[in-house]
């Protein structure tokens, strides 16, 4: 079962509402951030990596001139600093993947290997151009279904 969710964020909170509590055993959530290496992705993995969640990102570092790959090589950094600075306080993780979303059999691969409670998906060709040049789509197609948990996805 899929559940399209949109999450509230404004300058001083970052909140996932929602009845969707932990799995038995835990105090967090599973994450996987598409996208996260990027300007909204890597901000939003740090925030949930400082909330103490378990943060997975899968980001194909692709090289663009709206935001160059050294950019997104600093801000992966910054996450790995972040969960350095706080897993033993706050019980944060984070893992990262260099992989294509559109690539469905890794994909499929990680989420069975990692099974996420929520999908933050931000990876994207942003910009006009990039985004209406055929080449570079991403057809995402996702039907994850485990036990009774509940999949919530962020758009
Ligand atoms: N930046 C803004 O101000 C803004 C505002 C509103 C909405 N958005 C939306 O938020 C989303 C993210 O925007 P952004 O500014 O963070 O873009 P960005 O380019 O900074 O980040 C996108 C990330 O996705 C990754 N990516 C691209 N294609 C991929 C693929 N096939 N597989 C895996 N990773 C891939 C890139 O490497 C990059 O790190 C977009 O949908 C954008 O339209 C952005």
């Amino acid at each position: 079962m899929i559940y399209y969710y949109i999450s509230k964020i404004n300058k001083n909170t970052f909140s996932v509402q929602s009845t969707l509590k932990p799995r038995p055993g835990r105090n967090n959530f599973t994450i996987i951030v598409t996208g996260g290496c990027g300007f909204i992705g890597s901000h939003t993995s740090q925030r949930l990596l400082l909330m103490g969640h378990r943060v997975i990102v899968i980001d194909n570092l692709y090289h663009d001139s709206v935001y160059p790959l050294e950019w997104k090589l600093i801000n992966k950094s910054i996450l790995e600093k972040t969960f350095m600075d706080h897993h033993q306080q706050n019980g944060c993780s984070f893992s990262f993947y260099q992989e294509d979303v559109s690539n469905e059999k890794i994909i499929t691969d990680i989420f069975k290997r990692e099974q996420p409670d929520i999908v933050c998906h931000l990876a994207a060709r942003a910009g006009v151009r990039p985004s209406i040049d055929v080449s570079t789509s991403i057809h995402l197609h996702m039907y994850f279904f485990y036990g009774s948990h509940e999949l919530q996805i962020l758009l």
